[in-house]
C-alpha cells in the first residue's frame, strides 16, 4: 500500500515538468501577445526569470521590511536604523572584495546576505538555501540598470600572507602597529593606538616627517559624513564591531579594497613605499596589508566581552533613534540655557 502511494507520488512529480516542457515547446502556432516580456522559449532566459521571481517571493519575505518594496533602503523599520538600510536602486554597495565605488562580486553579496554586517541591523541569512541566495541576488539586481551598464568588477588582488605559517603572531602585530600610525596614518579618521610622541618615533621610521600637530580627540574616531550625507563613525576597533567580518582574511578585504561611499580608502594600490635618499630600499609593501590586518584584529580581540559601566564609556554620539511620536530633539547632558518658559509671554 505504501509502496503504491509512493510510487504514485513519483509519477506525479515526474509528470510535472514533463507537462510544463511539452506546454512551452508545442505552443509554436500562437505568437505571445506581449513582446515586452522575456520569452518562455529558450532554456538560459527562462531560468533567468524564475531566479528573479523566486527571488522576488523570498525578498517579499525576509528583505522588504528594511530594503522596501521598491528596493530603495524605505521599508517600514527603516526609520528606526542607524546606518539606514542600503539603497538597492543606485547599487552602490559597501563591502566588496573589489574596489571602492565599484559593483561587488556576486561572492561578496552572497558573504552579505550570508553572515550579516555586525554592528548593523542587517541580519545574517544563513537558514536560508542556497539556491534561494543566488535567486535574492538576481532579485536584488534587477533594482538597478547599474548592474547591465557596467562590467563586473574584478577583485583586488591578495598578496601571499608572510606570517600564516608563522605560529606567533607577535611581529606581525608590531609591524602593523608601526604601518598603521606611520605609514598609512588610518589614525586621521580611525583612533589612535598610540601616544604623540610613539607616532612621530613610527612616522620618521618610516621615511616621512613628524607632524607638526594631531587632531583633538586622537584617541576616538573622527565623524565622517558618507555619500548620502549621514555621520558615520569609523570603527573604533576596541570597542566597535566590524561589520563585513573579523578574520584576518574579512580584514585583509575590507582594508585593501576600502568601503565605498565612505572616506575608507582603498589601500592596495598605495602600500609600496622606498626610501627617498636610496629608492632601492624597500620601506612598506603590499605584504604590510597582513601585518595591518593582524594589529587591527589583536585590537578587536582587546574588545571588552561584557559592558563594564566602570570602564567602559559610550562616547555622545550627535544622533539616536527615535521611537514614534517622540520629540525629535538632540539630547544633551549639559543643562540648557533657554526653558520653554522663556519664550511665552514674549509678544
Ligand atoms: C532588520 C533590517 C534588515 C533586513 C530584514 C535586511 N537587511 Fe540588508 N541591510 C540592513 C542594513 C541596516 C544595511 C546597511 C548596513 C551598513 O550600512 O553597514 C543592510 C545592507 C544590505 C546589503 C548591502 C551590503 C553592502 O555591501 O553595502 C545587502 C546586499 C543586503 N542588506 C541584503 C539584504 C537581503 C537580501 C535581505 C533579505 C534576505 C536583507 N538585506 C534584509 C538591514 C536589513
Ligand atoms: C579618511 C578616513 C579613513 C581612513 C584614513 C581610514 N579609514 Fe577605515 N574607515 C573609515 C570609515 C568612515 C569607516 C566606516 C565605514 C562604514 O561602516 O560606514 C571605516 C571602516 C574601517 C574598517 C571596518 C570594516 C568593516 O567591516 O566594518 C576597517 C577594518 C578599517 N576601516 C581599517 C582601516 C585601516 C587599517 C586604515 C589605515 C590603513 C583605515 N581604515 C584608514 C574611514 C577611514
Amino acid at each position: 500500500m505504501i509502496l503504491v502511494r509512493f510510487r504514485g507520488l513519483l509519477l506525479v512529480a515526474a509528470a510535472v515538468p514533463l507537462f510544463a516542457l511539452g506546454f512551452s515547446g508545442c505552443s509554436g502556432g500562437e505568437s505571445d501577445p506581449d513582446m515586452s516580456r522575456p520569452s518562455e522559449f529558450g532554456f538560459q532566459t527562462s531560468l533567468k526569470t524564475t531566479l528573479v521571481e523566486e527571488g522576488g517571493n523570498a525578498y517579499k519575505i525576509y528583505c522588504i521590511g528594511c530594503h522596501g518594496e521598491t528596493g530603495d533602503g524605505n521599508g517600514v523599520a527603516a526609520r528606526f536604523l542607524s546606518p539606514r538600510p542600503r539603497n538597492f536602486q543606485n547599487a552602490k554597495f559597501k563591502f566588496s572584495s573589489t574596489r571602492s565605488g565599484r559593483l561587488p562580486s556576486d561572492e561578496d553579496l552572497r558573504r552579505t546576505i550570508m553572515d550579516g554586517l555586525k554592528g548593523s541591523a542587517m541580519p545574517g541569512w544563513d537558514m536560508i538555501p542556497a539556491r534561494t541566495v543566488d535567486a535574492l541576488i538576481a532579485y536584488v539586481k534587477t533594482f538597478s540598470p547599474r548592474w547591465e551598464e557596467k562590467q563586473p568588477a574584478t577583485a583586488i588582488p591578495v598578496v601571499d600572507d608572510p606570517y600564516r605559517s608563522i605560529e606567533d603572531k607577535s611581529e606581525a602585530i608590531a609591524r602593523g602597529r608601526a604601518v598603521y600610525h606611520g605609514f598609512s596614518t588610518c589614525w586621521a579618521c580611525h583612533p589612535s593606538y598610540a601616544s604623540e610622541a610613539e607616532i612621530n618615533t613610527y612616522l620618521v621610521s618610516m621615511d616621512k616627517p613628524a607632524s607638526a600637530g594631531f587632531r583633538p580627540n586622537l584617541m576616538e574616531s573622527e565623524a565622517k559624513p558618507n555619500q548620502e550625507g549621514e555621520v558615520i563613525y569609523p570603527p573604533d576597533f576596541r570597542r566597535d564591531f566590524v561589520r563585513a567580518g573579523g578574520s584576518v582574511d574579512d580584514l585583509y578585504r575590507s582594508i585593501a579594497a576600502g568601503i565605498s561611499g565612505t572616506a575608507m580608502p582603498t589601500w592596495v594600490d598605495s602600500m609600496v613605499s622606498h626610501q627617498t635618499s636610496d629608492p632601492t630600499k624597500v620601506v612598506t609593501s603590499t605584504d604590510d596589508l597582513w601585518a595591518i590586518s593582524y594589529y587591527v584584529q589583536s585590537l578587536l580581540m582587546e574588545r571588552p566581552s561584557r559592558l563594564d559601566p566602570e570602564t567602559v564609556t559610550v562616547r555622545a554620539r550627535p544622533h539616536r533613534i527615535y521611537s514614534e511620536g517622540e520629540a525629535f530633539a538632540p539630547v544633551l547632558d549639559i543643562e540648557p540655557t533657554t526653558t520653554d518658559e522663556d519664550f511665552e509671554g514674549d509678544d
